[in-house]
């Protein structure tokens, strides 16, 4: 499946098949762009993919230099950038240059930012290797490292000249990493697109057991609901934001809980089912809307309950969140499955309420 991005001058394509990170090389050719790269990746995923990505690019005639980042959140840091920096400049890449980010969001927000400001830009291949990565992170151009006071504050919108995504390789993930990343398929099925939402209903049981042609489905599916986003709004100006929906109460469960007790798509999936709630509560979404998307997080093996969560803490931390303009925290809800509507100065009475109830006795 080959999906366009439409950005004028600044369009690209994600190629979607199994066995895609063997077709690196070719790819990157038929782009025409100079023949020094460098492949950014940490270790764990160069001992898994490294060669076949480093052979295909030099049979298509380019050179390759490894630039080894840390796994992780710990990738995201000036300290490392610069190292990617060094490297580039003792490879000798230049303007007309390529680095391929290849790994999970973190390697992808890292090289990313390194391609965006080494030498006021150069290309970015994105080569991404969890469920996450490849149906959100990898597209869209964001880039980013952390700043001590809070992650991704440092950084730099730069789109990517061609994302690859090889689903096969995500049948290698740890299962915990594999079901977060389904968090944001969830997602983009509840705001975006009622029938894609019923697809990866309908499919449930063959996407958990990594059923390669059902997974190539619904993550080509994914990739197209996330690029016609990006297309339309790609440096977040409104419509965007929904792609932040369970994210806003998300990402303050990740901070008050240290970024140690939930992986990523797990606090997203309790973040969708604090902002069903509060959707609910709103008087914005029907019961039944709720239900159904507690069931498919549910169905998919991820949490919809949590206790023993600190509610004045989570709201500080909401208030916190970089989308908010002015001190307003833009609300993203779900009024019913496939359609979404933005609200601002939620009732923070109402968020509490919603909180509560992922203490709750889950139906
Ligand atoms: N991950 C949200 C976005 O790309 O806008």
């Amino acid at each position: 499946m080959v999906i366009p991005v439409d950005l004028g001058s600044r369009s690209y394509r994600i190629v979607v098949e199994s066995g895609a990170l063997d077709t690196v090389g070719a790819r990157l050719a038929e782009l025409g762009v100079g023949k020094h790269t460098a492949l950014v990746s940490d270790a764990a995923i160069l001992r898994l993919y490294g060669k076949t990505v480093a052979r295909s690019l030099e049979s298509a005639g380019f050179a390759v230099a490894t630039v080894e980042v840390p796994e992780g959140e710990p990738a995201k840091t000036l300290a490392v950038a610069a190292r990617c920096w060094d490297a580039l400049l003792a490879a000798r890449l230049d303007r007309t240059s390529t680095v391929l980010a290849l790994g999970g969001g973190a390697v992808g927000d890292v090289a990313g930012f390194v391609a965006a400001t080494y030498m006021r830009g150069v290309n970015v291949v994105q080569l991404p290797t969890t469920v996450l990565a490849q149906v959100d992170a990898s597209i869209g151009g964001k880039t980013a490292i952390d700043h001590p006071a809070a992650k991704n504050l440092i950084g730099a919108f730069h789109q990517p000249r061609l994302v690859l995504v090889d689903p096969a390789v995500v049948r290698s993930l740890p299962e915990r990493e594999f079901r977060s990343g389904l968090a944001e398929i969830v997602k983009h099925g509840i705001v975006l697109d009622a029938d894609y939402f019923a697809e990866v209903e309908r499919d449930a049981a063959p996407l958990c057991a990594r059923d390669l042609p059902v997974v190539e489905r619904i993550i080509g599916g994914s990739c197209r609901l996330k690029a016609g986003v990006v297309a339309r709004d790609e440096r977040e100006s409104e419509l965007r934001h929904v792609l932040n929906y369970g994210h806003t109460i998300g990402h303050a469960l990740e901070s008050v809980t240290g970024y140690t007790r939930f992986a990523h798509g797990e606090a997203v999936a309790l973040g969708i089912v604090a902002e069903a709630r509060l959707a609910l509560r709103l008087g914005v979404a029907s019961e039944e809307t709720v239900l159904r998307q507690e069931r498919l997080l549910a169905a998919v093996g991820l949490p919809v309950r949590a206790s023993g969560l600190d509610a004045s803490a989570i709201l500080a931390a909401i208030t916190r969140d970089k989308k908010a303009r002015d001190g307003r925290v833009p609300f993203v809800l779900a009024p019913k499955i496939g359609a979404f509507q933005l609200t601002y100065d939620v009732d923070p009475d109402a968020i509490r309420a919603a909180l509560r109830e992922l203490a709750t006795e889950a139906c």
